[in-house]
Order: C-alpha cells, then sequence, then structure tokens
C-alpha cells in the first residue's frame, strides 16, 4: 500500500470517527450537557412561558383569594355582565364571608424545572362523540370540565376522570368525585352568596340547583380581573363577555407548562350542540358569547405549536 492510499484511509477513520463521535457520544449525553446550562421553567419537552403568546399576561391572578384585593373599576365591568345593581361594599363583604368558609389560596401547582403539568381542557362540542379521545384525555395531570360536562357512558370519548369542573349556578352539578375541585366563575354576588348558602343549609334562590354535593376544602373562585383579562385582552371586547370553556382555555394556558384541548367547535349548523344531547333550541348559536372569535384564537394558538386543539370527528 503506498503512502497516497494510507493517507486517504487514515481520514477517512478520522472523518468517521468524528460523525460517530458526534451522532452517538454528543447526542447520548448532550441531555446531561446542556442540563447543566439549563434554564427551562419545567420539565415538558417545551413549555408554554410568558413570551411565547402574544395576549399572555401572567401577572393577571386567575383565582381569588382571602387578600387579593379587586379594583373598583373591575369591579364596575363586571356588575355590568348580568346588571348586578349591588355595591363594591356589599361584594367586598361577600367574599370576605366566603374565604372564612373555603380555602383562602388556591389549590394551584407552581411552575418548576422539576414538573411537566400536562391539562386537558374539555369542551361540550358534540365534535367529541365517536371520537375514540377518551385515553388521550385520561392521561393529563388536570383535567377540567366545563358546567354539565360528564364522563358516565361517555368514557370512550370523554374519559372517566375529572380534576377540575367549573361552573356558575345555573349550570352548577354534583361532583361525583372528592377529589374533583369545583371551580365558580361568578357573574353576579348572587352566584358567591349561591356557593355561601349551596353548601352547609342547601336553602338558595330561583331555579338554580340549593344544595350541591362537592368538597368544600377544594372550592376555587375565578377572579373577576381575570375575566376582564380573557375578554379585553384575548377577546378585544368582542361578545358581551367569554364563555365559561374560552375562560377554562386560557385559564390552562396559566397553570399549565402543556395543554390539550379538546370539544370545542359548533355543529354544521353553527351551534353550540353538546355530546350528550339531542340540541332543543336548533337557533341557539353560541349564546352571547363570540364563539367563532374564540374558535379561531384557540385555532390560531395551535397552529403556533403551543397548545394541541384536537378538533373531533
Ligand atoms: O354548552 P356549554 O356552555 O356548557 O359548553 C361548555 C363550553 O364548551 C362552552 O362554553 C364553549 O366554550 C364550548 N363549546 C364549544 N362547542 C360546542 C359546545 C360547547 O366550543 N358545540
Amino acid at each position: 500500500m503506498n503512502s497516497k492510499v494510507r493517507v486517504i484511509i487514515f481520514l477517512l477513520c478520522v472523518t468517521g470517527i468524528s460523525v460517530f463521535l458526534n451522532g452517538h457520544v454528543l447526542g447520548r449525553y448532550s441531555k446531561y450537557f446542556f442540563q447543566l446550562q439549563d434554564t427551562s421553567p419545567c420539565a415538558c419537552e417545551k413549555c408554554l412561558s410568558e413570551d411565547d403568546l402574544n395576549f399572555f399576561n401572567k401577572s393577571v391572578e386567575p383565582f381569588l383569594s382571602a387578600n387579593y384585593i379587586l379594583s373598583e373599576d373591575t369591579f364596575n365591568w363586571w356588575k355590568r355582565l348580568q346588571n348586578e345593581a349591588r355595591n363594591f361594599s356589599t361584594y367586598k363583604t361577600t367574599v370576605d364571608r366566603l374565604f372564612q368558609m373555603f380555602p383562602p389560596g388556591p389549590d394551584v401547582k407552581e411552575p418548576s424545572p422539576d414538573l411537566c403539568r400536562t391539562c386537558a381542557v374539555v369542551g361540550n362540542s358534540r365534535n367529541l362523540k365517536g371520537s375514540h379521545y377518551g385515553p388521550l384525555i385520561d392521561v393529563n395531570d388536570i383535567i377540567m370540565r366545563i358546567n354539565f360536562g360528564h364522563t358516565k357512558g361517555f368514557e370512550a370519548d370523554v374519559g372517566t376522570r375529572t380534576t377540575h369542573q367549573i361552573m356558575y349556578p345555573e349550570s352548577a352539578m354534583d361532583l361525583d368525585n372528592n377529589s374533583t375541585h369545583l371551580v365558580l366563575i361568578p357573574f353576579k354576588i348572587k352566584d358567591l352568596e349561591w356557593l355561601l348558602k349551596a353548601f352547609p343549609t342547601g336553602k338558595s334562590y330561583g331555579p338554580v340547583k340549593s344544595k350541591i354535593k362537592a368538597n368544600k376544602d377544594l372550592v376555587m373562585l375565578i377572579n373577576p380581573a381575570f375575566m376582564r383579562y380573557v375578554h379585553e385582552v384575548w377577546l378585544e371586547k368582542k361578545g358581551k363577555y367569554p364563555s365559561t370553556g374560552f375562560m377554562a382555555f386560557v385559564l390552562a394556558l396559566h397553570i399549565c407548562d402543556e395543554v390539550h384541548v379538546f370539544g370545542f367547535g359548533a355543529d354544521k349548523y353553527r351551534n353550540w350542540s353538546h355530546y350528550w344531547e339531542k340540541l332543543k333550541d336548533s337557533n341557539l348559536k353560541t349564546g352571547p358569547h363570540p364563539g367563532t372569535d374564540e374558535y379561531r384564537i384557540i385555532q390560531k394558538v395551535a397552529e403556533q405549536q403551543k397548545i394541541k386543539f384536537y378538533t373531533g370527528w
């Protein structure tokens, strides 16, 4: 073998070895290597973080707590949603009474580089029927359902677990699990009073459910300032106010590292029909909510690959 051939073989060997080292050794240990300088806020493959989304404002508290102070300006915005006639001082007294009875702070896991908080937000759309999404929903840590969204009889399509049931008095239902959080979205002072009465005495007002079966220690209250932020920042004031489902969607973006969205989308007649029933009101559309805008925003966030959106069948 002459020296020219030897040099070529030598060079080929060196190239081969460096390709191997790059591909295998560095590849295998890159996780360790990069972990040394890891600044990732969570342990998921990808984390939702503040600068990830245009409308994100993490400084808005999604939940009320005993020491939170709502501004009078926001109270005045909130009281117009369902024509509240009573004043700010009545609101404050009622909230104080609530926090004597329910946990003073929300039960929310803080972000941590060691945690991957995965969430499923499950709307009530009929597009869940026949979807077989059940197992995809059930693997998440947090599973939020909304209003009358339930699992019995629909497990294959909607899953079996619920960690958070998001409701208001007119859409309240008993929770079949003692570990599920009741999350109230209040639209008026009466809604807050309902919560005070629905637990111990069972006396309440009008056509709403007077008694609720739920764990008192897991009750959480959505902050009116969060509702306002969703309406003004996310929806740019479209519609009268955001739907419960859309508020749940934005809530998930705030308290989860990875968000999976199911059960959103009107039927072909543009009605918000449900997976468990045939629509009674064929003119329902999306009620007072800007349903089309809400859907487009979820779609857009999904296109940016910030969330996974399962659009059903
Ligand atoms: O009908 P309901 O308000 O109980 O549904 C919960 C949420 O699911 C709605 O607030 C809406 O955001 C979403 N939804 C939807 N498409 C449907 C039904 C409900 O996007 N067909």
